[in-house]
C-alpha cells in the first residue's frame, strides 16, 4: 500500500508530499454524475457497492494518496431520530429542528451495527480493494449541532448561538448526545478497517474564541480522547491517526491545536507556515484556496509549490485544499495539482 499519507500523519519522513482533496468524490467528476443520474444522494450513501465505487473514482482518476469514505456528516444525525432530506440542488434539510428540551431528550445515541450497517459494509469492501489508505470521518459535534438546530445550512447561526448564550443546559444536552454518537460511530468505522479519521469542524470558525473554548472545544477533546489509546473508552485497539479539520481556523487555531488530534487541518485564509507555528509544530494538512483550481495551470503550479515550500519545516505535511472542492472545478486542473505536488520530490 502507498503509505505516504499515513507516514505524514505520524510525522514520519515521506519521499513526496502526499495529497488528497476534501470532497474529492462528487459532482465535479463526470463519472460521479453518471452514477448520480440514476440514484438520489442518500440512496447512493446507503448502497455499499455504489458508495465504494464513487469512493474509488478520485483515486483512479486523480492519483491521490488517500481515499475518503463516501458518505455524509449528517448520516448519523438521521439515525439519532431526525428526518433528513437532501433536495436536488440544495443543502441538507432537517424538517423538525431541535430547539427545546423535549426534542433534545428524544435524540438517541446511534448503534452503528444496527443503524448504519451500510457504512461499515462500504468500509469492508474498500479496505480489500484500495491500494491507498481509507479515511473515515464524522462531523465534529458543533458542526453537526448547527444543522440539527438551524434545520439546515445557515448564514448567521442565530438559533445556535442564541441557544448557547441563553440556554446552555439545552445546548449541552444536544452536544452531549451528538458526542456520544460520534464516538461510537467513529469507533465502529475504525473497527471496520479505516486507516485514519477526519473530524470536520466546518462551522467552528463562526464562533468567538471564547465561545469556542468554553462550549465547543471540550466536546472535540472528549471525542478525540475516547478514540485515542491509552484513554480509549470504547476499544483497546484504536490507534489510527486523527485529523481535526477546522475551517476558518485563524482565530481559534491556538486552542484547536490542543485537541489531542495527530494532525490539524487548516483553511486557506491563514499562511501555512503561520499555522504551523501557531499550532506549535504539529503535523498539518492544507491549504490551497479551492478557487485557485479555476485559474491557469502556471498559477496553480506556483500556488501549490509555495505551500509545499512554506510547509517544508513541518513535522508532517499532507497537501489538501483549505475546504471542499467546488462542483464546477475543471478536472484537468485538479490532475495538474496532484502531479505538481507529487513531482516536488523531497
Ligand atoms: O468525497 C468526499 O469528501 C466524501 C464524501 C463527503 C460528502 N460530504 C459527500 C457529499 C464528505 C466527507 C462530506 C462532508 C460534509 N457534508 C461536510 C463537511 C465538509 C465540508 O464541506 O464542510 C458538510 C458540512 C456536509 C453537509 C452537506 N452535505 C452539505 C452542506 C451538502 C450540500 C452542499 C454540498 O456541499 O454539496 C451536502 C451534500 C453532499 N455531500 C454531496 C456530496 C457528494 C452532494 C450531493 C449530490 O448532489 O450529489
Amino acid at each position: 500500500m502507498n503509505d505516504a499519507f499515513l507516514r505524514a500523519c505520524r510525522g514520519e519522513k515521506t519521499p513526496f508530499t502526499p495529497i488528497w482533496i476534501m470532497r474529492q468524490a462528487g459532482r465535479y467528476l463526470p463519472q460521479y454524475q453518471k452514477i448520480r443520474a440514476d440514484v438520489d444522494f442518500l440512496t447512493l450513501c446507503k448502497t455499499p457497492e455504489l458508495a465504494a465505487t464513487v469512493t474509488k473514482q478520485p483515486v483512479d482518476i486523480l492519483g491521490v494518496d488517500a481515499a475518503i469514505l463516501f458518505s455524509d456528516i449528517l448520516i448519523p444525525a438521521e439515525k439519532m431520530g431526525l428526518e433528513l432530506h437532501f433536495p436536488e440542488n440544495g443543502g441538507p434539510v432537517f424538517k423538525n429542528p431541535v430547539r427545546d428540551i423535549a426534542a433534545a431528550k428524544a435524540l438517541r445515541v446511534i448503534q452503528p451495527q444496527e443503524d448504519v450497517p451500510y457504512v461499515l459494509e462500504t468500509i469492508k469492501i474498500l479496505v480489500k480493494e484500495l491500494n491507498v489508505p481509507l479515511i473515515g470521518f464524522a462531523g465534529a459535534p458543533f458542526t453537526v449541532l448547527t444543522y440539527i438546530v438551524e434545520g439546515g445550512g445557515s448564514k448567521n447561526f442565530i438559533h445556535t448561538k442564541t441557544m448557547m448564550h441563553t440556554n446552555p443546559a439545552l445546548f449541552n444536552t444536544i452536544m452531549d448526545v451528538i458526542t456520544q454518537s460520534t464516538i461510537v460511530y467513529l469507533s465502529a468505522q475504525i473497527e471496520a478497517g479505516v486507516h485514519a479519521i477526519q473530524l470536520f469542524d466546518t462551522w467552528a470558525g463562526v464562533l468567538s474564541a471564547t465561545d469556542y473554548r468554553n462550549w465547543v472545544f471540550p466536546y472535540v477533546k472528549k471525542t478525540i480522547n475516547a478514540l485515542t489509546p491509552p484513554l480509549s473508552l470504547v476499544q483497546p485497539h484504536l490507534g489510527v491517526p486523527i485529523i481535526y479539520f477546522v475551517n476558518n481556523c485563524a482565530g481559534i487555531l491556538h486552542i484547536a491545536a490542543d485537541s489531542g488530534a495527530d494532525v490539524i487541518g487548516v483553511d486557506w485564509r491563514i499562511d501555512i507556515d503561520d499555522a504551523i507555528n501557531r499550532s506549535r509544530q504539529m503535523p498539518i494538512q492544507g491549504n490551497l484556496d479551492p478557487c485557485v483550481l479555476f485559474s491557469t495551470r502556471p498559477y496553480i503550479q506556483v500556488a501549490a509549490k509555495s505551500i509545499v515550500l512554506k510547509a517544508s519545516g513541518a513535522k508532517g505535511h499532507i497537501f489538501n485544499l483549505g475546504h471542499g472542492i467546488l462542483p464546477e472545478t475543471p478536472v484537468d486542473n485538479v490532475k495538474a495539482l496532484v502531479d505538481t505536488v507529487h513531482e516536488m520530490k523531497k
